[in-house]
């Protein structure tokens, strides 16, 4: 175990992410917090969108001009007697699998809802994975300023569409035009009437007490009514989440379960972030910090590698700068510099032979051919296209009919990504064209006749990941349901870990 100094930074912190639908208010309700956590001092940057602009997620050349945040990144900073770490995530969804990364390297989550839209697209699949994963959450019902939907029917909404119980802990005195504050429901003014006492009782008929087991095993969100943009709900939020929110969680690796308060130093790489410098390609390597203490200089075990590594510049991310650290915790996010050893999935210890797991890929949906477009430039191209792969931002399958190169990706703008930066970081070009498929999924089967007849008869649908595994491309639902209904002993996974 760590000493007890050591013991009460792990106890401090607070890595959570923001989870919503594009629009809803995450940026804002982001920068009220840095506010109250006084790591930024600049009133009305909402406004001007500054926090867009300036933040430490605006690294890639690609994100300035589309004006799309596709980085995650980290902002920490104190507030009260906490470390709080916030994850941020790429608002554009053809980035959702950037997303559900991120999500694995968090203790808990804030969904933030629009009132007037209720429970959206992108909420919904990100809350997919929360539930997978068993992350506590919060609900900020934002844009309480506005005029929206009536606050049972979204509470309902919530419950019913991200199929988690809710309990509300604030209540908003009135909507829209008439919004003006949210009070505590344990401490609520006394000389309430009318339609609002009205609210108040059947609040007091309908929802539990708030039950923190309840919330910290994913099955009961807390909400908070509010308004990010007016600064209203804010604090109470940010005071119970402090309070309420699980400081880090063990974590499961293959060999055994980490616990945050071991002394050996563990690891996992969630993210990595190229082209921070557009001079010189160089990445950043995200880690989460599974156990102990990590410290500059000092060696650590790269289990896939099986190599002693030190790291002797690796940065911490405070508000909107990174920093260079010489120490960091259990639930801290530090950033290595990278030339090209490391990969999304990789595991750093102190020495131990350990396998986090819990980074899945998502079955893609839009498929392409990637050719060569420049015969001189062959070998940049696949280096170009093995190290974005490792970076996570797409798949690559090949075909086992006529070993052509696929690229899988979620979203369309992903395509213009992997372009632009083959020709920018690696002077390399390629050639799209489109492929009509539905899902790439996963196939296993311990029925080894079954599977042979089965990859027999859809050769020109197999294909093999980067790992080596077979890979089913239905060109439609129909013909994957059938196949699912013909081969009983297969299993079709539609995530790459099973
Ligand atoms: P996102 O990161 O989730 O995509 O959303 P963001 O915070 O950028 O907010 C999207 C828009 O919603 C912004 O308006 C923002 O000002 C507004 N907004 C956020 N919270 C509230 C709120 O509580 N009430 C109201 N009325 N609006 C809110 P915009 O017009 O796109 O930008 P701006 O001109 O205000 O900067």
């Amino acid at each position: 175990m760590l000493p007890s100094a050591d013991q009460q930074e792990i106890l401090r912190r607070r890595t959570f992410a923001i989870i919503s639908h594009p629009d809803a208010g995450k940026t804002t309700l982001t920068e009220k917090l840095l506010l109250y956590g006084g790591a930024i001092h600049v009133a009305g940057a909402v406004k001007s969108n500054k926090i867009r602009k300036t933040a430490t997620s605006d690294w890639m050349e690609i994100e300035k001009q589309r004006g799309i945040s596709v980085a995650t990144s980290v902002m920490g900073f104190d507030y009260n007697d906490y470390h709080i770490n916030i994850l941020d995530t790429p608002g554009h969804q053809d980035f959702a699998e950037d997303t559900f990364r991120t999500l694995t390297a968090v203790d808990s989550a804030i969904v933030v809802i629009d009132s007037a839209k209720g429970v959206e697209t992108q909420t919904r699949r990100l809350m997919e994975v929360c539930r997978m994963r068993k992350t506590p959450v919060m609900v900020f019902m934002n844009k309480m300023d506005r005029e929206g939907k009536d606050p049972f029917d979204l509470m309902d909404e919530v419950e019913r569409e991200l199929q988690i119980h809710v309990t509300p802990l604030t209540w908003a005195n009135g909507q829209g035009l008439k919004f003006e504050s949210v009070f505590a429901l344990n401490n609520r003014p006394s000389n309430i009437t009318g339609k609002l006492a009205e609210d108040l009782e059947m609040v007091d008929g309908v929802y539990p007490e708030f039950d923190k087991e309840a919330y910290l095993r994913g099955e009961l969100a807390p909400v908070f009514f509010g308004s990010a943009y007016k600064t209203i709900g804010v604090q109470e939020l940010l005071d119970f989440f402090v309070v309420n929110a699980p400081s880090p969680r063990p974590v499961v690796a293959e060999e055994r379960t980490v616990e945050p308060m071991e002394d050996k130093f563990t690891a996992f790489c969630f993210k990595i972030h190229a082209n921070m410098d557009p001079n010189h390609r160089s990445c950043i390597a995200f880690f989460k910090i599974c156990s102990g203490k990590f410290l500059r200089n000092t060696y650590y075990y790269h289990v896939r590698k099986n190599q002693q590594m030190r790291f002797a510049a690796p940065t911490c991310f405070m508000a909107q700068k990174k920093e260079t650290v010489d120490e960091a915790f259990a639930g801290d996010i530090v950033g290595l510099p990278d030339t090209g050893n490391f990969k999304i999935g990789d595991t750093l210890t102190s020495g131990e032979l350990l396998h986090f797991k819990g980074l899945p890929s998502f079955s893609p949906e839009m498929f392409k051919y990637i050719d060569n477009a420049d015969p001189m430039k062959q070998k940049q191209l696949e280096k170009g296209i093995n190290q974005l792969m490792d970076e996570g931002v797409a798949q690559l399958f090949v075909s086992q009919l006529n070993g052509r190169k696929i690229i899988g990706t979620v979203g369309q703008l992903q395509f213009e990504v992997i372009q632009y930066r083959l020709e920018h970081e690696y002077q390399a070009k390629c050639r799209w064209t489109p492929l009509q498929m539905y899902k790439a999924c996963w196939i296993e089967s311990d029925d080894a006749a079954e599977l042979d007849m089965f990859k027999k008869r859809k050769a020109q649908y197999m294909a093999t990941d980067k790992e080596g595994r077979d890979v089913f491309m239905a060109d439609s639902a129909y013909v994957l349901s059938m196949a699912q209904q013909d081969y009983k002993h297969i299993t079709f996974h539609f995530t790459s870990e099973f």
